[in-house]
């Protein structure tokens, strides 16, 4: 028998011995980081509720002067308040949090009804969605599943897909944008809650459909694919709130990546992760993905290095990277420890706003819609939301780690 010279053992054991305090030093660090996001939620949070009081209109961002923007249920983002409020319900587990929770998502209560918009997940999903997660509230269950219900009116067969917009008729004769994959979470959800395949089967396909024809073959993203309705062809493929059709605009690259890891966690088919990978490594390995990993507004747009960083589409990627490094196996370090560097630069002065400030956001540096010229490097609510699950995702990965030991 071999046997391992003294030596090594001698050296080998300080080396590794080293290499475990630093690791698990780096983790204490990190679940650091995300108690000192929550705790400073809190407070944002607080001040926001203050300030509100009984309003039936939700926030969204700031206006041009800095003050406070709110929106009523109709809005696509109404939802992501209330859903903040469940996040920091679900880390706190205090009453308090939940009460302001029920009462900012029963603003949106009439969205159920609303088959005009393909947004139907985002608003129903962060808000009735954490909330029947969270308390079991059956009254939650029946929304949900009425809005599931109009949410797939939507569906196209031919085209395989769910319609996105209504607007600009005279532009896209059947417009499906990269965004709209986030809502068939809510879609997965209603097949498993009522038993019903069918909102399994429209989510899959669109899932399917998008996959095949929203991607180049770098697996970057168009936002806006338009459909011929008799033939299911594509028609056009667009951008709407990227710098040029042929660009790569930031968050609908983010959105692509969070929706197929998402998909695979619902269907478990293979080649979905495999797509959500290619996602992330085009993002990741881009030339013009910055040192701190908070994408510009558009991987394409001319002189890059003067353009804004989009803090909202950096939320969802570190949100995403932290789901998909849970799905795989050793490679999944790699994408865990890049989702720890964007969450650590958003926590940063940089991107992080402070207590009081920033109408009471948490981040500061989005960018909403840059060739419309709205909402430029403002705080916008979406981005506080994923930056909040990612901050949950973080210490749960952590937790399990930890338990691991
Ligand atoms: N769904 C619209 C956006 O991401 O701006």
């Amino acid at each position: 028998m071999m046997r391992t010279p003294r030596l090594l053992i001698l050296f080998a054991f300080p080396i590794f011995a080293l290499a475990l305090f630093s690791l698990s030093r780096n983790r204490a660090d990190g679940v650091q980081l995300s108690q000192r996001n929550f705790a400073f939620a809190q407070k944002q949070l607080t001040l926001a509720l203050e300030r509100l009081g009984d309003s039936q209109n939700n926030p969204r961002s700031t206006n041009n002067d800095g003050t406070l923007q709110l929106v009523p249920s109709k809005d696509w983002t109404s939802g992501f308040f209330p859903g903040c409020l469940w996040l920091i319900y679900e880390y706190t587990g205090e009453e308090k949090w939940k009460i302001a929770a029920q009462k900012f998502t029963r603003n949106l209560e009439q969205e159920k009804l609303n088959g005009t918009t393909h947004d139907m997940g985002f608003k129903m999903f962060c808000s009735f969605g954490n909330g029947y997660r969270l308390t079991g509230d059956r009254e939650y269950r029946e929304i949900l599943l009425e809005s599931a219900k109009m949410l797939i009116t939507r569906f196209n067969p031919k085209v395989g897909c769910i319609r996105s917009w209504d607007h600009h008729q005279h532009l896209w004769q059947y417009p499906v944008i990269i965004d709209n994959m986030m809502n068939l979470e809510l879609l997965f959800w209603a097949a498993k809650e009522s038993g019903d395949l069918t909102f399994y089967n429209v989510a899959r396909q669109h899932a399917e459909t998008t996959m095949k024809n929203q991607f180049r073959p770098d697996y970057s993203t168009w936002h806006v694919l338009n459909y011929d309705t008799a033939t299911g062809q594509v028609l056009d493929r667009h951008t709407h709130q990227g710098y040029a059709h042929e660009s790569t605009w930031a968050r609908g690259q983010a959105w692509a990546l969070y929706g197929f890891i998402m998909v695979y966690r619902e269907t478990r088919e293979q080649r979905f992760l495999n797509q959500a990978v290619h996602i992330a490594n085009f993002i990741l390995n881009h030339k013009n993905f910055p040192e701190d990993m908070v994408p510009y507004w558009d991987f394409d747009v001319p002189n890059i290095y003067n353009e804004l960083r989009d803090a909202s589409a950096a939320a969802i990627l570190c949100s995403a990277l932290y789901e998909l490094s849970t799905h795989l196996d050793r490679e999944g370090v790699n994408y865990k420890s890049a989702a720890d560097k964007i969450l650590a630069n958003l926590s940063s002065e940089k991107y992080l706003a402070k207590p009081g400030k920033n109408a009471n956001f948490l981040l500061m540096h989005a960018v909403g819609n840059k060739p419309a010229n709205t909402e430029i490097d403002m705080p916008i609510i979406y981005a506080d939301y994923y930056f909040l699950e990612a901050n949950l995702r973080k210490l749960k990965i952590e937790k399990m780690a930890d338990g691991m030991k």
